[in-house]
């Protein structure tokens, strides 16, 4: 399984986005993530805690430090239809792709996004070693190759980072990569990896990443 694993990322690393993106300017896209009403959903920090007032409160994702070869990746994904959400598919068609670039570039510049903290037992315990180890035994990678220590990036700018991200929206993502509704991870890899997960796996995966 060891093995495996080690073939899983050797057939995957060479398809991840190596495409270096140019600068964007950060300046001008804070102004048009204003008028782009791009703020309305994500904030004007890129944390994403607009709730509508009914609960809504981290369904949509912090963009705050995010990598930029990552995020100019999924709006193009949700503009070709790649990923599919009806309403980034609109914000992101609607939008060209130097003034994407500048926005992208605004919210990759913020102070990296994070969580609480604390630690819950067990269930956060459990989470941490698969988180760091993996396991072998149902040929599970350990999220820390690909999303780095406490899934703060660093490994590829095209990997996400997913340490201090909303809760609600990992648990949401996991499960879409796992029922094969979100399919455009380079060869399918969060396809693969989440489907040895389980329920409890997802809620303790996603509890534990977005207190980091
Ligand atoms: C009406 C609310 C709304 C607006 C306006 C909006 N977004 Fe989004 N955005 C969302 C939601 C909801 C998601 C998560 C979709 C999902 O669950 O897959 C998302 C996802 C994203 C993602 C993917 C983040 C990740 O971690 O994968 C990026 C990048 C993004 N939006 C950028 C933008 C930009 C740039 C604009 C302005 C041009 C914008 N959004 C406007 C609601 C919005
Ligand atoms: C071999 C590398 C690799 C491994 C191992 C891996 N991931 Fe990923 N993950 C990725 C890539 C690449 C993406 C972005 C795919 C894309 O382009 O949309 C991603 C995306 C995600 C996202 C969506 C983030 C967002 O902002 O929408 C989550 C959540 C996630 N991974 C969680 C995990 C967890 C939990 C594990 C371990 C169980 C894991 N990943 C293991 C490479 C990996």
């Amino acid at each position: 399984m060891r093995f495996l694993h080690t073939v899983l990322l050797a057939a995957t690393l060479p398809l991840l986005p190596s495409q270096a993106y140019a600068q964007g300017n950060a300046q001008a896209g804070f102004t048009k993530s204003d008028d782009e009403r791009c703020q309305e959903c994500h904030g004007p920090d890129g944390n994403g805690d607009m709730g509508d007032g009914v609960g809504n409160v981290g369904k949509f994702p912090k963009l705050a430090g995010q990598n930029l070869d990552y995020l100019m990746k999924q709006l193009r994904d949700f503009r070709t239809g790649a990923r599919n959400n009806d309403t980034m598919t609109m914000n992101a068609k609607s939008v060209s792709e130097s003034d994407l670039l500048d926005i992208a570039a605004y919210y990759a510049s913020l102070p990296t996004m994070h969580g609480e903290g604390g630690a819950d037992g067990a269930k956060f315990q459990k989470a941490h070693t698969l988180f760091t180890q993996g396991d072998p035994e149902r040929g599970l990678p350990p999220c820390q190759s690909c999303h780095g220590k406490a899934g703060k990036g660093g490994v590829d700018p095209g990997i996400p980072i997913i340490g201090g991200q909303h809760i609600k929206y990992l648990q949401k993502q996991l499960t879409e990569w796992r029922a094969a509704e979100r399919t455009n991870s380079p060869g399918n890899v969060m396809g693969h990896t989440a489907a040895t997960l389980t329920d409890a796996d997802i809620e303790a995966f996603s509890d534990y990443l977005s207190r980091q």
